[in-house]
């Protein structure tokens, strides 16, 4: 078997097409642009081109976008009060606080500053208990990427075992618990693997959906999953640079081994990727859509 190759670079463009359309119902009907800032601190290169990316990919769909670079040195009160300005903007709809901090700055301290209804990364305690309750809530935006692709690839959840190798606030957690939720697009059954795991192939091999968020590169490979498993790879690694100076990227899957036995599989880059920066779209829209009312 030679696997159908699920786009994310295809599926992102046709959801920012929808949020095109949304945007500018947004301002027709209630003169609501969708605002988002982004706030960087420190200089470093992965980071830089994410929130660049971020921009642009805002500024592309109609929505206005702020972005603040801050020193490395910046203090953790004086990036507590950017926050709160940016809490008390009505311009603003939706606040990104670049992660990793610098090592001075308390993490926690500051996502749990950012207002619950403009936390559209979707990891505030509120929105993430929200979350797990089954509630309205902003949906991290990579977990919301996996799921929205798993959809519209016409991929069936209910009932299979979906088995997730990564146990990250970012992205294992959050998408083991989505993928059970009791609604469409969940109700699977599904086991949490992450470094701990005894025997890791015993569960890979039994998923009917993997969904790998290790952030070690190609680890997982062919020998190590079912014929027929549809696979989504959330890993980018960075594994050398190209003569032109260009990062190479490998996923945590071994697209060429798995390929051959999986039904589905995203590939690395142009899988998840896009789409983790579509769903923050999305999730700045629904923001401005509430504040509109
Ligand atoms: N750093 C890596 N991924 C993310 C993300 O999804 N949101 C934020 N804020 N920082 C990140």
């Amino acid at each position: 078997m030679s696997a159908k190759i699920i786009s994310g670079t295809e599926t992102a463009k046709e959801i920012r097409e929808e949020l095109k359309a949304e945007v500018a119902e947004l301002k027709e009907k209630h003169n609501v642009v969708p605002g988002l800032v982004t706030i960087l601190v420190g200089e470093d290169p992965a980071s830089q081109s994410y929130v660049a990316a971020k921009n642009k990919t805002a500024h592309a769909l109609g929505i206005h976008s702020e972005q603040v670079t801050l020193p490395a040195e910046t203090s953790e009160e004086e990036l507590l009060s950017l926050v709160d300005k940016y809490n008390n903007d009505d311009k603003i709809h939706g606040i990104l606080v670049q992660l990793p901090l610098p090592k001075h700055i308390d993490e926690s301290k500051v996502l749990y500053a950012i207002d619950p209804d403009k936390d559209v990364d979707g990891f505030h305690p509120v929105n993430v208990g929200k979350m797990v309750l089954g509630e309205q809530c902003f949906l991290p935006c990579t977990p919301h990427g996996v799921l929205e692709l798993l959809t519209r690839a016409g991929v069936e959840t209910s009932g299979a075992e979906v088995v997730v190798v990564g146990r990250s606030n970012i992205v294992g957690k959050p998408v083991a618990n989505l993928m059970l939720q009791k609604r469409e697009g969940g109700n699977a059954t599904v086991t949490l693997c992450h470094t701990r795991t005894r025997d890791m192939t015993f569960h890979t091999k039994r998923a009917d959906i993997l969904i790998v968020a290790a952030g070690v590169a190609n680890m997982i490979k062919g020998d190590q999953v079912k014929e027929g498993v549809v696979v989504i790879d959330v890993g980018v690694n960075r594994v050398g640079m190209s003569e032109s100076g260009k990062a190479i990227l490998a996923g945590d899957v071994e697209f060429d081994s798995v390929k051959e036995k999986a039904a589905a599989i995203t590939p690395v880059p142009g899988g998840v990727g896009p789409m983790t920066i579509t769903m923050l779209m999305k999730n700045t829209v629904q923001a401005a859509k509430q504040f509109a009312g």
